[in-house]
């Protein structure tokens, strides 16, 4: 039997064991995705350990996507974000990549929606933002930061090609010519709440919420009802995990039958 698992702390409410256990169902794999919650200070024996046991492969949340850098061989994207969220360990030592941002990618595709010389407009400058960034910045989008602490957004944008950075004030000047805006911020999630008045959305937009508790947010309703085209989280997560599936298996990951799998826990 594989086994694959997810390390954080915490873990319990991952929709990953679904969303990996209807893969391998829909393919017949004879393989198990189990979550492992160790205390931080243990993180380099739970590489070892893991590849000890033969353990094929591990996702990596919070708080562990920079601690275990060291233990692998980043690939190049991974290490230009400095954060491993997919381990490979059919390598010695295993490699670490980074699917959060192929996940952006691979959402924005899924949706016909071309990133290349399009102006976008990121709400956000923490773990998620960055993903979001990295993606868009590597796709040859235009891209302006804005986050309720404008130095952690003027710190990404300098990482970036493409990138500019302001506060959160300026949602009203840079919306209006923008033709995508991400939420990367966590409002939305605890309260019905937008982190964008209603008023600035236009019908030209693609609206892209990172937020998938609940799926549909105030920003996606507010966008809906302006006509602007919307993308709920539950893609990102969707295509983050289909990547670490075909790392993992080189096969080709049964998208539907995953994403069914997530959609039914979430409302
Ligand atoms: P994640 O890993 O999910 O991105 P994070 O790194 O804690 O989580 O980042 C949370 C993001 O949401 C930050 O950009 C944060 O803004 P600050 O950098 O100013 O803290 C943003 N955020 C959280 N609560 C917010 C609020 N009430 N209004 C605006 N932005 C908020």
């Amino acid at each position: 039997m594989d086994v694959y698992g997810l390390i954080g702390n915490p873990v319990g409410h991952s929709l990953s064991p679904p969303m990996h256990e209807a893969a391998y169902e829909e393919l017949g794999m004879n393989a198990r995705y189990v979550t492992f919650e160790p205390e931080p200070e243990a993180i380099e024996s739970v590489i070892t350990g893991a590849q000890a046991l033969g353990i094929q492969g591990l996702n990596v949340t919070i708080p562990f996507k920079q601690d275990v850098l060291e233990q692998v061989t980043c690939d190049p994207t991974a290490e230009r974000i400095g954060a491993v969220n997919t381990i490979d360990f059919s390598t010695d030592p295993p490699t670490g990549y980074n699917t959060d941002i192929t996940g952006v990618i691979r959402t924005f595709k899924h949706h016909d929606i071309t990133l290349e010389d399009r102006t976008a407009v990121i709400i956000g400058a923490g773990g998620a933002a960055r993903a979001v960034a990295f993606a868009l910045a590597d796709a040859g989008a235009e891209f302006h930061i804005v986050n309720r602490t404008e130095s952690k957004a003027e710190s990404l944008a300098a990482e970036l090609e493409g990138a500019t950075a302001g506060g959160l004030s300026e949602l009203p000047s840079v919306l209006p010519d923008a033709d995508i805006l991400i939420n990367a911020t966590s409002v939305g999630m605890e309260e019905d709440q937008s982190p964008v008045s209603a008023e600035l959305l236009h019908a030209d937009l693609t609206v892209f919420d990172a937020v998938y508790r609940p799926l549909q947010t105030k920003l996606l309703r507010d966008a809906q009802a302006v006509g602007a085209k919307t993308i709920d989280g539950a893609w990102m997560l969707l295509y983050q995990g289909v990547a670490a599936f075909e790392i993992w298996t080189d096969k080709e990951a049964p998208v539907s039958a995953m994403n069914q799998a997530l959609r039914n826990r979430l409302e």
